[in-house]
């Protein structure tokens, strides 16, 4: 174990959800090859109060716990469906309650998933400018999935999963103590 923290975000309140196993494949990868802990989290894990919630301090425990955890990770998995050519509403009102110092210089992955290819640069014109308003480190690769890269719920597309091996290898620059476990299996 690295001793570092990954946290994954998927804003979808949808189960079961590709959002979610996309943010999780990320995450395992992720945490295989460097030696990470990881703990992904959906919007149904930070439950009712997110919606009602006008600042942080207005989340029940629970949603307040998983907000905690995203700005104290040493690198996020950002993951959003696309609703209408963005991000969900209710994803962007979680963001909404960070302090832009919670988030900056942090390493973001940032990943999206949509029903088709259409909107696949919803991560690049909406997913990475929110993330600069925070001034976080969106790595150069962003990853985007639609229906037909999953199969039952899971990552089945072979350029989806080479996508993800490149995005993995970027994390590298921010953590040159945690060397890659098994380079060679990404
Ligand atoms: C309200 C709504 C709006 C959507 N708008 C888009 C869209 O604009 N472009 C797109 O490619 N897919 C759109 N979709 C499809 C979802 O982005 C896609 O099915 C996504 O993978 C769902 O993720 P989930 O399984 O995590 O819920 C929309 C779905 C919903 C429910």
């Amino acid at each position: 174990m690295s001793g570092f923290k990954l946290v994954g975000i998927a804003g979808s309140f949808n189960r079961p959800s590709k959002t979610l196993a996309l943010v999780r494949h990320v995450a395992d990868r992720a945490s295989f090859r460097y030696g990470f802990t990881s703990k992904t989290y959906d919007l149904h894990d930070l439950g009712p109060s997110l919606g009602h919630a006008l600042w942080r301090k207005d989340l029940d425990e629970q949603a307040g716990r998983v907000v905690d955890e995203i700005v104290r990770a040493d690198a996020l998995i950002i993951g959003s469906p696309t609703y209408k050519g963005s991000y969900p509403g209710l994803f962007k009102h979680l963001i909404d309650l960070i302090d832009p110092q919670e988030l900056r210089g942090k390493p973001i992955i940032i990943t999206a998933t949509g029903g088709g290819d259409r909107h696949a640069l919803m991560v690049e014109h909406q997913l990475r400018p929110l993330f600069g308003f925070f001034m976080a480190h969106t790595l150069p690769t962003a990853v985007y999935a639609s229906d037909r890269d999953f199969a039952n719920y899971a990552v089945s597309s072979e350029a989806l999963s080479n996508r993800i091996s490149e995005v993995i290898g970027e994390l590298a620059a921010f953590f040159p103590e945690a060397s890659p476990v098994i380079a060679a299996a990404e």
